[in-house]
């Protein structure tokens, strides 16, 4: 390199350090632009060195244009930044501080509830049996919630205790089967239904009780249904639902509008029937009641009890999500909390 351009280059490289050091330290616009003047402006330092360049030996003058052109395309540029940034501090700032190299955050995604995956779960089983799902009122009249399913109104079942009255004869229904009676006025047999929806107790919140929780009823009418078909259709869905390892049995039990009347228990799904806490070291868990439709039903409704029989059950799926899932409490299943809940997906 000759002697003139080398020190011209020497004065372009301490001109380009100031100069960027001096826009970007402008913090308002008067003190960048007096910066721009100084460093780009026609009688500035850059136009000055510029100047020069003629001086330079021939050999040396393409090189030291090239360099004088690129300092000035970085002062330019850097004066565009701090303009933007002087004028939009917010951006500025955001754009400076986004790192394209982070690792993404895991996207949410939402879930069906596990009670909710629990209820179509078991339509689907016993849709493959012929049932169909269909939903009900959840506020009643005395005559659906009691009267129709054979239920006298001086039954515990209908006391104040456990029944929300919103009236005389309207209350918020503590059970689904009350559309057992209504499916059976709307419709013929062969009747064939599964009716999930909320139902209400005047329970406290605790470990096995909320106020409102979903039941799924089912409903099976024709003539000919007898106990085989019953427990046949029940344990196909114990083996679909809890695994070709769960057994089941019936327990005698009583209902008003069932008879005979009976309490279902799967096998521990945790212990696998030899003890645990989940099902007080009993090795069953009862998951419905259930029964042959009673032909006082029958008659409510306007079925003839000679000609026809049928089973029905009723089953609650907070339950049985939380056996399947192993939850002690029943209030996780209903606060809402979505660090607990997304755990179960
Ligand atoms: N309704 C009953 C309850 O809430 C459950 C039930 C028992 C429903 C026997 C039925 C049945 O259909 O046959 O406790």
């Amino acid at each position: 390199m000759t002697a003139v351009g080398a020190s011209l280059l020497d004065r372009l490289a301490t001109l380009e350090e100031q100069g960027l050091a001096a826009i970007r330290a402008a913090a308002d616009p008067d003190t960048l632009e007096a910066a721009r003047v100084d460093f780009l402006g026609r009688n500035g330092q850059l136009a000055d060195a510029m100047g020069s360049i003629g001086k330079v030996e021939a050999e040396a003058r393409r090189e030291v244009g090239q360099r004088a052109n690129a300092v000035k395309s970085a002062l330019t540029e850097a004066w565009e930044e701090q303009a933007a940034r002087l004028a939009d501090p917010d951006e500025a700032a955001d754009a400076s501080a986004f790192d394209a190299t982070l690792p993404a955050r895991g996207a949410w995604t939402g879930s069906l509830h596990p009670v909710t995956r629990v209820i179509d779960e078991i339509c689907e089983i016993f849709q493959d049996l012929g049932f169909s799902r269909v939903e009900g009122p959840e506020i009643e009249t005395t005559w659906y919630h009691f009267t129709a399913l054979n239920i006298p109104l001086d039954h515990p079942a209908a006391d104040m205790m456990d029944t929300f009255y919103l009236d005389d004869d309207i209350v918020l229904r503590t059970h689904t089967s009350p559309m057992q009676a209504r499916v059976m006025q709307d419709h013929e047999p062969p009747v064939r239904v599964l009716v999930p929806g909320l139902a209400y107790r005047r329970d406290s919140f605790d470990p096995s009780h909320a106020p409102a929780f979903e039941q799924i009823e089912g409903l099976a009418v024709d003539e000919g249904v007898d106990f085989i078909e019953f427990r046949s259709s029940i344990r196909h869905f114990v083996r679909k639902f809890f695994g070709r390892r769960a057994k089941s049995r019936f327990r005698p039990s009583f209902y008003p509008f069932t008879e005979p009347s009976a309490e279902v228990d799967v096998s521990c799904t945790v212990c696998e029937g030899s003890g645990c806490s989940t099902c007080k070291r009993t090795g069953w868990i009862t998951i419905m009641g259930s029964g042959m439709v009673d032909p006082a039903v029958f008659e409510a409704v306007g079925y003839d009890p000679e000609k026809y029989t049928g089973y029905a059950f009723g089953m609650g799926p907070a339950r049985i999500a939380m056996v399947r899932h192993g939850i002690p409490d029943m209030r996780l299943l209903y606060e809402g909390d979505v660090g607990f809940l997304e755990q179960l997906s």
